[in-house]
C-alpha cells in the first residue's frame, strides 16, 4: 500500500515544487513506483516533468470536480517508474467551485485512495496557500515535507504552517506526520543561515531534515528543459543533495 507525502508550506518560492518533483524522481530511480500529483493551478510540477499544460485532457480539477476517474488522469513520463497527474490553470477554479460541496476537505483523499494499491509513493506539489487545495493535500497525506529556506520571515511562516497542520489534525486526518522540514536553497557561508538553524531547533529540532538541499543554477534549469535533476545533471550537487533526503525521507516515513 502506497504512502502519500505532501510538500506543503504557504510562502511561495521556497522549494516546494523543485523539492516534489526531485525527490519523487529520486525515489523512482531506487526501483519505487510513484505517482506524482500537481495540485496547484500553476502546475509547476506538470512543465517539471516535461508535460505541456496546453494540451492536457483530464487534471487534478476533473478528478475534484469528480467528472473523471483517476485512472483517465494518470500521463506516463520518461522518466523510470514516474507517472504524473498534471494540472493547470483551470485548478484555479477548483478554490471556488469546491466550497459548494461538504466533502470537499476528503475529495483528494478519496481519489489517494483508491490509487493507492497501485503505487508505493504518491507525491503531492501544492500551492503557495492555506485554502482548500493544501487543506486537501494535507488531509490525504501520511506525512508531509515542509521544504523552507533558511530566512528570517520563514520563521513566521513556519509557526502558521505548524498551527494549520494542528488543524487539519483535529479536523480531518488525525495521523498526519510532520515527515520533516527540508531546508532549501541552503547557503552555509551566510550568518542569517546559522541564526535562523539555531531558533528553528528551538522549537523544531528533531523535524528538521539532516540533508540540505544547496543553492544550484543547475536545479533552476531542469524544470525548463523538463528534467527531473537526477536526469539533467545526475552527477551534479543538486542531484546528489535530492538522492541524500530522499534516502533519508523513505527511512523517515
Ligand atoms: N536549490 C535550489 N537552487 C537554486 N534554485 C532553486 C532551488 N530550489 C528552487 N529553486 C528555484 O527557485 C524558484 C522557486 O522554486 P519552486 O518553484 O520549487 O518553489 P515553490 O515553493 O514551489 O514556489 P510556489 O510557491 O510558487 O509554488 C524556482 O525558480 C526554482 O527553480
Ligand atoms: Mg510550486
Amino acid at each position: 500500500m502506497g504512502k502519500v507525502l505532501a510538500f506543503a508550506n504557504q510562502k511561495g518560492g521556497i522549494g516546494k515544487t523543485t523539492s516534489a518533483v526531485n525527490i519523487a524522481a529520486a525515489i523512482a530511480a531506487r526501483g519505487k513506483k510513484v505517482l506524482a500529483i500537481d495540485c496547484d493551478p500553476q502546475g509547476n510540477l506538470t512543465s517539471s516533468f516535461g508535460i505541456n499544460k496546453k494540451s492536457l485532457r483530464t487534471t487534478t480539477y476533473e478528478l475534484l470536480l469528480g467528472s473523471a476517474k483517476p485512472a483517465d488522469a494518470v500521463t506516463a513520463t520518461p522518466f523510470k517508474n514516474v507517472s504524473v497527474i498534471p494540472s493547470n490553470i483551470s485548478l484555479a477554479g477548483a478554490e471556488v467551485e469546491l466550497v459548494a460541496f461538504d466533502d470537499r476537505a476528503t475529495r483528494l483523499k478519496k481519489i489517494t485512495d483508491e490509487l493507492k494499491p497501485s503505487y508505493d509513493y504518491i507525491i503531492l506539489d501544492s500551492p503557495p496557500s492555506l485554502g482548500i487545495l493544501t487543506i486537501d493535500a494535507l488531509t490525504a497525506a501520511d506525512g508531509v515535507i515542509i521544504p523552507m529556506q533558511c530566512e528570517y520571515f520563514a520563521l513566521e511562516g513556519i509557526s502558521q504552517m505548524m498551527l494549520s497542520i494542528r488543524r487539519i489534525k483535529e479536523l480531518y486526518n488525525r495521523d498526519l506526520q510532520i515527515t520533516g522540514i527540508l531546508l532549501t536553497m541552503f547557503n552555509p557561508r551566510l550568518n542569517l543561515t546559522y541564526d535562523v538553524l539555531r531558533e528553528l531547533k528551538k522549537a523544531y529540532a528533531d523535524k528538521i531534515l539532516s540533508e540540505t538541499i544547496p543553492r544550484s543554477v543547475r536545479l533552476s534549469e531542469a524544470p525548463s528543459h523538463g528534467m527531473p535533476i537526477c536526469y539533467y545533471d545526475k552527477n551534479g550537487k543538486g542531484a546528489e543533495a535530492y538522492e541524500r533526503a530522499a534516502k533519508e525521507i523513505m527511512k523517515r516515513i
